[in-house]
């Protein structure tokens, strides 16, 4: 049997594309979602990857959840942090709820993800843990103070994790998606959206499996060197 992955937000968007790539390379796959039923199930039937809901942002629920994907499954060997979500505003319009449920969510939700899997990885001297991130929290964002501060968060995490996995076997690191087609971007209202691609020199938004590909890379046994980096896969739209 393959390693066990467990990928957050793992039945819907670039989430999906995670999950269906790494079962392809053989793992065996849990995906989590938080709210969507009807496309979970539908997720299921056609991959057979099991899902599994609970909501990231609550550390008690995350822990109970990931002790039972590895009763079911076994320890988890890889992890993809990837559930996210927008409340996109400017500022001065921003509200504290839309701060806090961003904060909650894409950042404390990564560290409730991880936190309770680490121990495991340590004894067994083996993990790779994965942070999707953005392109958005290396470059900010109008109206999105919120999400870019999460993302950029989140590599702070990824660079800390790195030094601290290092002897453990255990790599950390992070993948900046720029503008992917999935509904979070299609929610952008078009006029909008249509300024952002007319930006990307790759001149089209990113498919789900091009992120896929990168979560692939980074959970292979052979990148046991690559540790603390960040994958920009943008269309060549920010530099670091
Ligand atoms: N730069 C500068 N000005 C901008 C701007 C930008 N990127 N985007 C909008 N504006 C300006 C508008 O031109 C408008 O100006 P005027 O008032 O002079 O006409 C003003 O800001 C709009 O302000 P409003 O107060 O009317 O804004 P709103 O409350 O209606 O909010 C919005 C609109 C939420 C900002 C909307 O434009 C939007 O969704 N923008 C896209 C934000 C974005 O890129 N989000 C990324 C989502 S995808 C994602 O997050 C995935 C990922 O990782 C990449």
């Amino acid at each position: 049997m393959g390693r066990v992955a467990l990928v957050t937000g793992g039945s819907r968007g670039i989430g999906e594309a995670i999950s269906k790539a790494l079962q392809a390379e053989g793992f065996q796959v849990a995906a989590t979602y938080a709210g969507n039923d009807e496309a979970a199930a539908k997720f299921s039937a056609e991959t057979g990857i099991k899902t599994y809901k609970w909501n990231v942002a609550d550390y008690a629920s995350s822990k109970a959840g990931i002790a039972q994907v590895e009763a079911d499954l076994g320890p988890i060997e890889v992890v993809v942090a990837n559930a996210g979500i927008t409340r996109d505003a400017p500022f001065h319009k921003m509200t504290p709820e839309q701060w806090n449920e961003v904060i909650d969510t894409n950042l404390t939700g990564v560290f409730n993800t991880i936190h309770p899997i680490w121990p495991g990885m340590r004894e067994r001297k083996f993990g790779r843990v994965i942070v999707i991130s953005s392109i958005n929290g290396q470059k900010g964002q109008f109206a999105q103070t919120n999400y870019a501060a999460t993302k950029a968060g989140d590599l702070g995490i990824v660079k800390s994790l790195a030094q601290e996995g290092a002897r453990a076997g255990i790599t950390a690191n992070a993948i900046c998606p720029g503008y992917i087609a999935t509904e979070m971007v299609m929610a952008i209202p078009e006029k909008v959206r249509d300024s952002i691609i007319a930006n990307i020199p790759a001149g089209r938004l990113g498919e789900p499996s091009e992120i896929a590909r990168c979560v692939c890379f980074l959970a292979s046994d052979d990148s046991g060197f690559i540790n603390g980096s960040t994958i920009s896969a943008n269309g060549a739209q920010f530099f670091v």
